[in-house]
């Protein structure tokens, strides 16, 4: 069956991905082939994910894949671009009464200004106001913000500025800050599927909660669920932090790998397993990250869609955005009186600024690439993250926001770390309405 569908493309001069005939082959094979033929595209050598019809629950909708290993030096101009360029068509769009120019019109035109900025520098004057300067293609301005201010402004994030413009017209005394603030409308649709979110499961380490996850093999095979998603850090790898190895039950990456393929095999086949990588997978450290490599993926029954880091995919609907969290370190260490167990507060500041990463050159590393995949964008309904081992859910102005739980156990270098694991937990929501609920393992 598998050589037949890469038959039917290389008799058309294309090359597949693996994956792609893995899900035609579960999809009806040739059958189906014949079926779809009049909608499929073949003019680009290689026939991609993304150029495969949405069946009726499932689809990718917006995926990171390198061909290569990243160079981690380069411009970032063009990320700094892409971003500003789309998140200034989101705050124009959502304030009608703002007519935003830039910053050089700005500076001739009436007292009162409305402008758009990639903010590049921060202080704090003598008495006390916060000046910030903010840039786009053309040129930069000072931007003082009065005491009333208490709104925290991060380094490289793209704000509106609205206020007076100083005599000398270098500089805007704000009034206020106009920012994306993502907005999702509230739809019910019918026939709404289960999707189980986890984090986190760390196979491999001494303190993976083997029989929780057991418990939960059992639960999903028992139930309605449809789709289960596992947002990152699936084995705790090798060397991601000092003395790793004394809290390794396996200590190889690959046989981590053997592990978890073996848990996912027991879960019924007909639930789809999708699957992010983390900062402890066999991927490299540079954000996005691409999926995981073809060697382990070959691990896995074909129920599985291993995805970058990080994607949008669409369930029943729903777009569902799942980032595996790196960046909410960068966010904590800039919020003052924020701990690791306020992920939802963090995911709500990422969907007020349409960024899931604005504070570049801290903790986390970028490729330098075309487009800036940490724009948020499409706007999802859902938004999944994991990563600092905490459990939380909120709603920001109709998007969903989850922090998924983990199954691993605190261990030493997290208590140092103050991370306080909420281990166990399952977030069960259904795709029609987008109710959920939690299930203890
Ligand atoms: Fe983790």
């Amino acid at each position: 069956m598998i050589q037949d569908i890469e038959k039917f493309f290389l008799e058309r001069g294309i090359l597949v991905e693996e994956r792609v005939i893995k899900e035609i082959e579960k999809r009806g094979g040739l059958v189906y082939l014949d079926k779809i033929q009049g909608k499929l595209n073949f003019q680009s050598p290689v026939f991609t994910f993304k150029d495969l019809p949405a069946d009726n629950e499932f689809s990718i909708v917006k995926e990171f894949h390198l061909n290569g290993f990243p160079g981690i030096s380069g411009s970032f101009v063009d990320i700094f671009q892409n971003r500003f360029n789309v998140l200034s068509k989101k705050i124009k769009s959502r304030s009608l009464s703002h007519h935003f120019v830039s910053i050089r019109k700005a500076k001739i035109s009436g007292d009162n200004v409305d402008t758009i900025g990639l903010v590049v520098d921060s202080s704090v004057s003598k008495k006390g106001y916060k000046i910030i300067e903010i840039e786009d293609q053309e040129d930069s301005i000072k931007v003082i913000l009065g005491q009333k201010f208490n709104d925290l402004v991060f380094h490289d994030e793209v704000i509106g500025v609205s206020g007076r413009i100083s005599k000398d017209r270098t500089a805007i005394f704000a009034e206020s800050i106009v920012r994306p603030e993502l907005e999702k409308r509230k739809e019910i649709y019918e026939n709404g599927q289960d999707v189980l979110v986890i984090s986190d499961i760390h196979v491999g380490s001494k303190n993976f909660m083997n029989d929780n996850f057991l418990n939960l093999i059992d639960y999903v095979n028992n139930s309605n669920v449809s789709y289960i998603i596992m947002n990152g850090d699936l084995v705790d790898g090798i060397g991601v932090y000092p003395d790793q190895e004394k809290d390794l039950e396996i200590p190889d990456i690959i046989k981590q790998y053997k592990r978890l393929a073996e848990l996912i095999s027991k879960i019924n086949g007909n639930i789809k397993v999708i699957l992010i990588p983390g900062n402890h997978d066999m991927v490299y450290p540079t954000e996005p990250q691409n999926p995981l490599p073809r060697e382990i993926n070959e691990l896995f029954p074909p129920n599985v869609i291993s995805l970058s880091n990080p994607v949008w995919v669409e369930i029943g609907r729903r777009i569902f955005l799942l980032y595996h969290g790196t960046s909410i370190m960068d966010f904590v260490e800039s919020m003052p009186g924020t701990s690791l167990n306020d992920s939802d507060k963090v995911m709500k500041e990422m969907l007020r600024r349409g960024h899931l990463a604005p504070i570049y050159g801290k903790n986390l590393s970028f490729i330098p690439l075309k487009e800036d995949y940490y724009v948020i964008d499409p706007v999802p309904d859902v938004f999944i993250t994991g990563h600092i081992h905490d459990h939380s859910i909120t709603s920001y102005r109709g998007i969903l926001a989850v922090n998924a739980s983990t199954f691993q156990e605190q261990t030493d270098y997290q208590k140092m770390m103050n991370f306080n694991p909420k281990p166990g937990i399952g977030t069960l929501i259904n795709t029609s309405d987008l109710s959920y609920r939690l299930v203890k393992f």
